[in-house]
């Protein structure tokens, strides 16, 4: 094995194991390991035809202290257990979900990236429904995976922002669809804005189905604006969206906590898209970057630019640190956020 972990990115590289584990009948057999990376499947299965699938994402740091830390682990599995249940698939018992990640950990240890180099184990679970059947309807029986992969840092050159996109013209996710879920789907049909988007250098930034009025999230990552609050106790307000149609990230929840924690005001609620122009400081957030400060954001229906300044504001840095120093061992985790695995070596 010869990886040079300053050149990873986030794309998939390969590693010793994967973990899988089927259900038939309602019974899931124990996780293992297996080198074939290869997962057969029927070409009927109601998966591959309907879209029934949910997957997740997830990481593993290696600490100052030398010890890995999986970054809350069962908040994924239960993440995982909803959407399954969304789908009428049969959820994985988080039990199972996280043996197999430390399974996957324990199995490919040699790709865990060194300390200092910003890079890390990303755990992709994913779960399919495997039941041939060519009519309409759900599935039962599934395949679970875990697929372990070395990603690099998302900001190798430095913790920095990027400029925004509205756009109005693709729905991601319907308000009462399945955007609250991290389904497959919902990604397919944000590809045609997403690429378009990032082919110009920008983060697409989803609104609400209903009245394109409210801010929903971007493409892969919650949205979070900080407002600065004049003659109040609390003197940043924490803003981000309430909506039925945006996954419920696991970052956005531990930074809520980490933003009460340091004295703000936080708010979850539906956000206008001209808000924008109160926000000292906005970003996306989610686990492949913690937080991803954004410049500007452009609403090209409306003409209008919000601009947010060239380099990350002061509190989205203070809670980038303040989160980051918990994933790698520098402070005490309060919270019980880790699974930390001791090593010895
Ligand atoms: C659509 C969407 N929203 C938000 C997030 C951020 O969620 P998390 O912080 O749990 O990674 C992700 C990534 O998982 C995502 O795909």
């Amino acid at each position: 094995m010869n990886i040079n972990w300053k050149e990873l990115t986030f794309h998939y590289t390969e590693t010793d194991y994967i973990i899988r584990s089927a259900c038939k009948n309602g019974v899931w057999e124990q996780p293992y390991a297996t080198r074939d990376k290869m997962i057969p499947i029927h070409a009927a299965a109601t998966g591959l035809h309907y879209g029934q699938e949910c997957f997740e994402g997830l990481k593993a740091f290696r600490g100052i202290d030398g010890n890995v830390r999986i970054f809350r682990m069962e908040e994924n599995a239960k993440r995982m257990y909803q959407s399954a249940e969304g789908l009428l698939m049969t959820p994985v018992p988080i039990e199972l979900f996280c043996k197999a990640v430390l399974l996957a950990l324990k199995m490919n240890i040699n790709f865990l990236p060194p300390y200092e180099t910003g890079a890390t184990l990303y755990f992709r679970p994913l779960l399919v429904a495997t039941t041939p059947d060519i009519s309409v309807g759900p599935g039962k029986d599934c395949e679970f995976v875990v697929i372990p992969t070395p990603i690099g840092p998302y900001f190798p050159n430095g913790f920095k922002g990027m400029p925004a996109l509205i756009n109005r013209t693709v729905d991601r996710a319907a308000s009462q669809g399945t955007g609250c879920w991290k389904v497959g789907g919902n990604y397919a049909a944000s590809f045609r804005a997403s690429e378009a988007a990032h082919a110009m250098g920008y983060e697409c930034m989803f609104t609400d189905t209903k009245t394109h009025k409210y801010i929903d999230e971007c493409t892969a990552s919650n949205f979070i604006g900080i407002r600065t609050r004049n003659n109040a106790t609390q003197r940043y307000e924490y803003l981000t969206p309430r909506s039925s149609a945006i996954l419920p990230s696991i970052t956005n929840d531990s930074l809520m906590t980490l933003a009460r924690e340091m004295g703000m005001k936080v708010t979850r609620r539906r956000i206008r898209v001209e808000e924008l122009a109160y926000l000292q400081e906005a970003a996306a957030c989610g686990t492949a970057c913690v937080i991803s400060p954004l410049t500007k954001v452009i609403d090209p229906d409306n003409n209008i630019t919000y601009t947010f300044g060239d380099k990350p504001g002061p509190i989205l840095t203070k809670l980038y640190h303040a989160l980051q120093d918990i994933q790698y061992g520098r402070v005490q985790d309060k919270h019980n956020w880790c699974t930390v695995i001791k090593q010895t070596t």
